[in-house]
C-alpha cells in the first residue's frame, strides 16, 4: 500500500439497498446454501460489524462473506487508514462487484474460505488481527468447518478476535472448543433476526479470558 487511502473511497461505488438485495436474492435462488440469506444486513448489524473494526491497532483483517459488499464497505469505513482488508468471497457475482470498490485496503478473493490456510500463504499474510465471518456454517460440511475454525484459531495473534453474525449456532458449536464460549448479541432489527459471536483469542493462552 503505497499511500493512504480517503476513507470516503468506502462509500464510491455503492448501490442502493434495493439493488444490492436484487443482486443477492438473484444468487439466493441459484446458490441458496452458499448465500443463505435473504437480504443484505441491516445498518444496525453493519454498525456493530464496523465498531470493532475502528481498533487503531488492526493491520490484517479478513472478512469471510462480504456477498454484495454492505459489510465490506462498512468496515473500510472505520478500519485504520494503514489496515488491509482480504474479502474472500465464492460467488463470482458477488466478486466483480466487490472489485468495483475503489480502495486500496481491500484485496478481493474469488474462492472458497475453506482453503484460507492457502489463501493467506498467496497473500503472505502470516497472522491477522480480525476475521469478520458472515458464511453459514450451517452449510457448511462438518470437516470444512472443522478445518476453518482450526485455521482461524491459528492465524489470529494473541489478542485477535473473530466474529460470526450468524442465524443458526453452528459457528459458536465448531468454535468454542477453540476459543471457549463467545460473548454473543442477539440482534433483531435484520431480516431474519441473528446473533453476533464474538471470541478473542487469549493473550495467555487461557480460553477463558475474553
Ligand atoms: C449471509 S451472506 C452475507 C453477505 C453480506 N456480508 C451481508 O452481511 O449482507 C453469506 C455470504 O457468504 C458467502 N459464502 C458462503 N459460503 C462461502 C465460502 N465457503 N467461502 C466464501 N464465501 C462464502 C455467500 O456467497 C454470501 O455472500
Amino acid at each position: 500500500m503505497s499511500f493512504p487511502p480517503s476513507k470516503d473511497a468506502a462509500d464510491q461505488n455503492q448501490d442502493g439497498p434495493l439493488a444490492q438485495t436484487g443482486r443477492l436474492l438473484k444468487s439466493l435462488i441459484q446458490q441458496p446454501a452458499v448465500v443463505a440469506s435473504i437480504a443484505p444486513s441491516s445498518r444496525f448489524v453493519l454498525q456493530k460489524l464496523a465498531a470493532i473494526a475502528s481498533d487503531p491497532q488492526l493491520r490484517r483483517v479478513i472478512e469471510l462473506g462480504p456477498g454484495t459488499g454492505g459489510t465490506t464497505r462498512s468496515l473500510l469505513r472505520e478500519l485504520p487508514l494503514t489496515a488491509g482488508l482480504l474479502a474472500v468471497e465464492m460467488v463470482e457475482e458477488f466478486v466483480q462487484h466487490l472489485r468495483r470498490i475503489d480502495d486500496p485496503r481491500l484485496i478481493v478473493h474469488h474462492g472458497s474460505a475453506t482453503h484460507l490456510r492457502s489463501i493467506l500463504e498467496q497473500y503472505q499474510w502470516p497472522d491477522v488481527d480480525l476475521v469478520v465471518s458472515g458464511i453459514p456454517f450451517s452449510t457448511l460440511a462438518e470437516a470444512d468447518a472443522h478445518e476453518l475454525i482450526q485455521v482461524i484459531h491459528h492465524v489470529l495473534r494473541p489478542g485477535g478476535q473473530l466474529l460470526g453474525y450468524q442465524v443458526r449456532d453452528h459457528i459458536s458449536r465448531y468454535a468454542q472448543p477453540y476459543f471457549g464460549p463467545p460473548v454473543t448479541e442477539l440482534e433483531l432489527r435484520n431480516l431474519p433476526p441473528l446473533r453476533i459471536y464474538r471470541w478473542k483469542k487469549p493473550k495467555t493462552g487461557n480460553a477463558d479470558e475474553q
